[in-house]
């Protein structure tokens, strides 16, 4: 089999689009994030990476509080709206309904899935993002998303995006049960 090189600029894909929730200069605002990854189960710390120009980072820096709110597929347009434009020149806070939990500079929006607000942990550097990490102190989801008392991606039907492609995708087909699947190889 012959590979081939490819760009370095690579990603690692699908990304699930979440939408970064911030309070920023007193009002709610909303950013799409493709760049968001669990780093610790216990305690439960996520990551994400945000450009330092973007007003949602002024707002995890000034509250030290963020959410991240996973949008159907069929919140496309508005996920993507809140991907384009920045919270510096727009409002976003009437986009769509919001409300808060315990922490009261993390809105999250009302409609999306799975709601998970976050207090910030640490913030590690990059060239040009910061990666700001946050322990998910509470998530919020509906009877209707859960099989078994856990979300179920069917019934969630997330967004998910490819890059450097910059295409929105739907969940495929279930391929197998994890951490089990693979035990047939054990000898
Ligand atoms: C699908 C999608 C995914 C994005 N993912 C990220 C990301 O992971 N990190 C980032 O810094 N910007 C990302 N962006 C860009 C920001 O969402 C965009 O610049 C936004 O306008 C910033 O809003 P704000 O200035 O109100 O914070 C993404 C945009 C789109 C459309």
């Amino acid at each position: 089999m012959m590979k081939i090189n490819i760009e370095a600029n690579t990603y690692v894909y699908p990304n699930p689009v979440t939408l970064v929730g911030t309070e920023v200069e007193g009002r709610a605002n909303f950013m799409a994030l493709g760049w968001v990854s669990r780093v610790n189960a216990k305690p439960p710390l996520v990551g994400i990476g945000v450009n330092r120009l973007h007003f949602t980072a002024k707002g995890i820096q000034e509250t030290k509080t963020f959410s991240i709110n996973y949008p159907s597929a069929d919140m496309i347009e508005v996920s993507d709206y809140c991907g384009i434009v920045s919270g510096k020149k727009v409002d976003k806070s009437n986009v769509l309904e919001f409300f808060y939990g315990y922490l009261k500079t993390a809105p999250m929006m009302t409609e999306s899935t799975l709601c998970m607000e976050c207090k910030l942990v640490d913030t590690i550097e990059l060239p040009s993002n910061h990666f700001f990490i946050g322990e998910i102190i509470a998530a919020y989801t509906e009877e209707k998303y859960l099989t078994d008392g856990k979300p179920d991606i069917k019934k969630m039907n997330p967004l998910l995006l490819t890059m450097p492609d910059n295409r929105y995708w739907t969940v495929g087909e279930y391929a197998g049960k994890a951490w089990s699947i693979g035990k047939k190889l054990k000898k």
